[in-house]
């Protein structure tokens, strides 16, 4: 189990409990904050998970793949701390991992 710290687009920080192994998507969801519309269930062609990770834990989430980094192009409002949060899966390694809702594109 891990804990994130996902502030959502009115500034509000929320404490959403993660099991190893789902996807940061998943877990935002499960938590009911529902400013993350994941339209494609995950699978990757929309971009509705789109957050921005805290520049201090950038270094602890595995690398972009060529497809996530094709993907992301096509967002709105990305910047170097961007991420399709379905991409990343969710370790005991990652607790405490903070991350902001991105803009609605
Ligand atoms: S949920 Fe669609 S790309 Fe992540």
């Amino acid at each position: 189990m891990a804990t994130l710290f996902v502030t959502t687009r009115d500034g509000t920080q929320h404490e959403v409990p993660a099991e190893a192994g789902v996807s940061v998507m998943q877990a935002i969801r499960d938590a009911g904050i529902d400013e993350l519309y994941a339209l494609c269930g995950g699978c990757m062609s929309c971009a509705t998970c789109h957050v921005h990770v805290d520049p201090v834990d950038l270094d602890r989430l595995a690398a972009v793949s060529t497809e996530e980094f094709d993907l992301l192009e096509s967002a709105e409002h990305v910047s170097e701390r961007s991420r399709l949060s379905c991409q990343i899966e969710v370790s005991e390694a990652l607790d405490g991992l903070r991350l902001k809702i991105a803009e609605e594109g």
